[in-house]
């Protein structure tokens, strides 16, 4: 018995260290990039615009009094919140990580691949200032 629950914490420590592994995820790969910016293109600019910059007046409401669509290019708040969440909102929506969520921001889980949404971030990132892009780094560590 005791043997098996060694295994259980082995495992779980495990799959913990493989999750984090590929945090923080860089700008370095132009090939993440370019598959990122196909993917923004296809999935998100709709609401966040082609060139990153969010809705037009953001900060308001839209006419069915939901949040509008923020920047995602470094000059709104997305740089507040790590890699890990960052690819949560995404995968999943703030459907799940705020109760009664009734917004606009819903998850892309079951159309990009974990791999796809770190290539979003990726090109994302390659939006953002220098200081702002390390920061972010040594956060996401
Ligand atoms: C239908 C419009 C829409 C689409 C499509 C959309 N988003 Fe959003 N997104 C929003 C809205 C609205 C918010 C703000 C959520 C809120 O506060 O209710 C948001 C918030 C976010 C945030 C949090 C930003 C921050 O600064 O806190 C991220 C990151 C994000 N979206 C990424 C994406 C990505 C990546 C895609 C494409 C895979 C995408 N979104 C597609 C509407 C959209």
């Amino acid at each position: 018995m005791k043997k098996y629950i060694f295994i259980f914490f082995v495992l779980f420590y495990a799959d913990i260290g493989l999750a984090h592994s590929h945090y923080p995820i860089t700008r370095d790969s132009l090939e993440a990039i370019k598959n990122g910016k196909v993917l923004y293109n296809q999935y998100c600019a709709s609401c966040h615009q082609p060139n990153l910059a969010g809705a037009a007046n953001w900060q308001g409401l839209d006419e069915d009094g939901h949040r509008k669509a923020p920047p995602l290019n470094g000059t709104g708040h997305t740089w507040h919140h790590t890699d890990e969440l960052l690819h949560r909102m995404i995968k999943y929506g703030f459907v799940k990580l705020i109760k009664n969520y009734e917004g606009k921001m819903m998850g892309f889980g079951d159309k990009i691949s974990d791999e796809g949404i770190d290539n979003i971030l990726s090109y994302i990132k390659s939006y953002w200032k220098d200081d702002i892009y390390e920061y972010h780094l040594e956060m996401s560590k």
